[in-house]
Parts: C-alpha cells; structure tokens; sequence
C-alpha cells in the first residue's frame, strides 16, 4: 500500500497519529465544569480555558480515532519510563494539594496491546521501560483531567505514559533526549498497530503558582499571571507553536523550563513534538489562560485534512 504524507510529517497508510494536542490538567478545570463524576460543586470559573477546551473538542468532533495516547508529569517515575498495563481502572482520585476541588471518580479502560506495543518499540530502542501491571493503581490526576476535558465522554480507551524525572537526576537536555526518543518511538508503535491515535502533552506552560488559596477558589477577581516575566515566556511559545517552529520550542526549551518553572521539565511537550515529527504545521490556539497563576494554552496540531488550517 502505497503511504501519503501528512502535514505533521506522519505516514498514515494505515494506523497513525491523527492529531495531537497540548492539554493541561490544573484540577480547577474539572471543578469548575461540575461533571458528575466530581465530588466538590463550583459556581464556575476559568471560562476562558473552558471554552478553549471546547473549541478542541468541537475541532476533533469529524476526526476519527481509536485511541487516546497521553503523558503526563502528574505519573512519576525514578526508573525509567512506565506504561498503565491493566485493561480497566475504577477508583476515586483525590488532587493531594486541592481536596477541596476534585475528588473525582474515574471509570477509564486502557488499550493494553497498544501500550505494551510502545513499551516493547521503546525498549528496543534502547530505553528503560516497564509495564505497571497493579491493579490497584491509582491513575494520576493529570491523566484524569486532560482525558476528561478532551474527551468527557470516557469513551476511548487510553495509553497512559509516566514521565520519568530525568530532569531531576540530570538536566532538561538529557530530558530532552529521552523524550526525543520516547516520542519516535510512540510514533512508530502506533504506526505500526494500524490504530490511529490522538496524542496528548498534559501540561502548563510557566508554572510559577500562588501559595494560598481565595475564600471562593473560583472567583476570578483573583485570578492573573504570577508575573509579567512568566506572561512574556508563555507567549514566546505559543508564538513560536502557532507559526509551525516546533525545533526552537524544542531548542529554546532548557531556557524555558529553568526560567518558568515550566511544567514542560515532565517531559510531555517534547515527546509529543518528536511523535508528530517535529512539526512546521502551525498549531492552533484554542484557548490561553491562568490557573493559580500558572499559564496554560490548549493547543492542536492536525494530521489530517486541514491540516495547518488556523482556527484562532
Ligand atoms: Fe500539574
């Protein structure tokens, strides 16, 4: 079969990346929708980054996949890489820093064969990997929210990804490295399994955070960029994002992370840049905003038909 060059840079004969998506997960988004399955009630809030989310999923509405592929630096781990290993996960996660806001009860499936089909990519590139094979495992809640917000219905099965700290033990650019590799590895396993995949990095952009918490957390009278520093770093990069400079995000990344705190170091954006190929397809914004003062852009790369169409 003869294969047709995507605009991401990705070969879609069969199975492939069909779109990809940058998706943070402050809890304080989840809260605020007051879906069902979230303890805590909310008179709203943070709509800015609710309707960017919106917008994402009204983009995704036609596209077709089969799976959702995420990494998030809510799951951490010291020894290598992990993959979620286990068919189905029920279970009430609870955010250990804002109890008050979600306690969300999550009822995910996973696409084992897939994961395992990555992992085994992953090793034979030379990378530690492991399958987490506990069923009693509580999923990370980063995974809860991007998931949710991109998909409320809960009707894909997931790949969920650790985020190994090697930004801790070493430094962005062996963090870099790894997730260079991660990702070209992510993107042929998922060629490779004629599934097509819509792949997500669920992160904020700077992540400098208030300390203390407001009476009502959803009054937005309180909500804004820790700094103007943190505000200029977060538009570097959606600017370099949106006009399809994928290589100097990647290149500009170390300084990124070390002067905003960005929550970038887990690793998600630059593995989910290097499974889309690195790519000069212009991203779309679908939404920015602040969250506690960190900043967060809800962002799409299309793979498909159009592909590099803007939708800001
Ligand atoms: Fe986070």
């Amino acid at each position: 079969m003869s294969k047709t060059h995507r605009p991401c840079g990705v070969y879609m004969a069969e199975g492939g990346i069909v779109a990809a998506a940058l998706a943070p997960h402050p809890p304080h988004l989840v809260y605020a929708e007051n879906p069902e399955q979230n303890e805590p009630t909310s008179e709203g809030g943070w709509e800015q980054l609710r309707w960017g989310y919106e917008r994402l999923r009204n983009s995704l509405k036609d596209v077709e996949y089969d799976v959702i592929v995420i990494l998030s630096p809510h799951w951490q781990t010291y020894v290598g890489t992990h993959f979620l290993g286990v068919e189905h996960f029920k279970s009430l996660s609870v955010d250990p820093i804002f109890p008050n806001l979600f306690r969300f009860h999550y009822d995910m499936n996973v696409d084992v064969e897939l994961a395992k089909a990555i992992h085994d990519m992953a090793k034979e590139d030379g990378m530690s990997v492991k399958m987490m094979e506990n069923p009693d495992f509580r999923v990370d809640y980063g995974t809860i929210v991007s998931c949710h917000m991109v998909r409320p219905q809960w009707d894909k099965p997931v790949v969920a990804i650790s985020s190994n700290r090697s930004r801790h033990y070493y430094s962005v650019e062996v963090m870099q490295e790894m997730m260079m590799q991660l990702g070209e590895s992510t993107r042929k396993a998922i060629e490779a399994s004629g599934k097509r995949a819509l792949v997500i990095a669920s992160n904020s952009l700077s992540h400098r955070h208030f300390t203390t918490e407001t009476a009502v957390p959803e009054d937005m009278s309180k909500e804004h960029i820790t700094s103007h520093a943190m505000h200029l770093w977060d538009m570097r990069m959606i600017e370099m994002m949106r006009s399809g400079k994928a290589r100097e995000v990647l290149d500009m990344m170390p300084e990124f992370v070390e002067q905003s705190i960005a929550e970038a170091d887990g690793g998600a954006l630059t593995w989910m840049l290097s499974a889309l190929e690195v790519p000069e397809t212009p991203a779309i914004l679908h939404g920015y905003g602040t969250i506690i003062g960190t900043g967060n852009a809800i962002m799409e790369w299309k793979c498909g038909e159009g592909a590099g169409e803007s939708g800001d």
